[in-house]
């Protein structure tokens, strides 16, 4: 090594007093040579050169000095961060497998260390997801699951929107480069769950079913609209059934979720898929009113289920009428709880989430 000019001349260079800037360049490089065939790298920073070098900070001609105590330190730090970066990769583990990384052939101390169970909790919006559903099965109704990625013939055709119908504005949402859809809405179950449960009809089953899942918008966010968001459908099909039902049905459920009577009004609202088309509105809290704001929260779309709809599912509309809705979880667990802003559920603050644990 000696002989090469390069090391020769680093070695006159630590035998110098003073350093210069253009000096500082050359120990460097030869620092962080050294340093590399270390065994414990941080020792590096002991290195009488180093010290040399930051000792001779105070002697540099005072407009020098700024630049070469800047120099020296950022070297000290570079210095410093290999040797971690270093240590690190000495008590390495082997990658971790995130397809399984319990997988049996993973040793326990390679295994991911997480906290132990008691430290965490369910999301708020599962636990009371598992509140709403247990009424509903109590209704006499059955839980079906949403999907998270799904295709335009469930989003839209299925629902008779037909193709660039103008209403499909109003579901922007995102679309992968294969053209499949993260759903909008929980509507996009409706077809699979009529087709799957129309054979009861002619036995005298109804056609129950609540299906929640998490729907996706391209919205422009605030206290009360997430990109993310979850919603339960519901889906009720017999011979005879009318608004009025569908009516007592959502009342029915909103006054045991709410564990208190519940006002509510509904207003006209277009969605194609239901004819007519209402959107369901609930009295806030006298708490929650803000002057000036209205006193009614949106809280669902609902209407009788367009009879394109049932026959494009093999239901014929002449003999059976049905009510659909899609109620906003989100929304309704804020009123319950009393919490302002939707944007907390997807915050992971551990504050608001501590503030759930435990329930259910
Ligand atoms: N899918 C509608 C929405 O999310 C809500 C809705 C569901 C309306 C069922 C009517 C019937 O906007």
């Amino acid at each position: 090594m000696i002989h090469e000019p390069e090391a020769k001349n680093v070695v006159i260079l630590m035998l110098k007093m003073g350093y210069t800037l253009s000096d500082v360049a050359q120990l460097a490089d030869d620092l962080k040579k050294r340093q590399s065939k270390l065994p414990n790298p941080m020792t590096i920073l002991r290195d009488p050169t180093l010290k040399k070098l930051v000792a001779s900070i105070k002697d540099q001609p005072p407009s020098e000095r700024a630049e070469f105590g800047r120099t020296v330190n950022e070297l000290k730090i570079e210095l410093t961060e290999q040797a971690r970066f270093k240590e690190q990769r000495l008590d390495d583990k082997p990658p971790i497998d995130v397809s399984a990384p319990f997988d049996t052939g993973v040793s326990a101390a390679n295994q991911p260390k997480l906290l132990p169970a008691s430290e965490g909790s369910l999301h708020p919006v599962m636990q009371e997801l598992g509140v709403m559903e247990d009424i509903f099965v109590r209704m006499g109704f059955r839980v079906e699951r949403s999907r998270l990625i799904d295709d335009d013939y469930h989003m839209f055709e299925s629902l008779n929107f037909p193709a660039s119908h103008p209403a499909r504005d109003d579901y922007d949402t995102f679309m992968t480069s294969e053209g499949l859809i993260l759903p909008a809405h929980t509507s996009t179950m409706q077809h699979r769950v009529l087709k799957a449960q129309r054979a009861g009809l002619a036995h005298g089953q109804p056609i129950a079913a609540v299906i929640p899942g998490r729907v996706f918008r391209n919205e422009d966010l605030d206290a009360t609209h997430e990109h993310t968001f979850h919603q339960v459908e519901g889906i009720y099909v017999d011979s005879g059934i009318s608004l009025g039902d569908m009516m007592g049905t959502i009342q029915t459920f909103l006054e045991a979720y709410f564990n208190e009577p519940i006002e509510f009004k509904t207003q006209p609202f277009y969605f194609p898929f239901v004819e007519p088309g209402l959107e369901f509105l609930i009295k806030m809290p006298t708490s929650w009113q803000k002057p000036g704001s209205s006193q009614w929260l949106e809280i669902m779309g609902c209407g009788m289920i367009h009879p394109n709809v049932l026959k494009e599912a093999g239901v014929n509309p002449s003999k059976y009428s049905g009510f659909a809705w899609g109620m906003g979880v989100e929304r309704l667990i804020m009123l319950k709880h009393g919490i302002e802003d939707i944007r907390y559920f997807m915050s992971g603050r551990l504050d608001f989430l501590k503030m759930f644990k435990g329930e259910v």
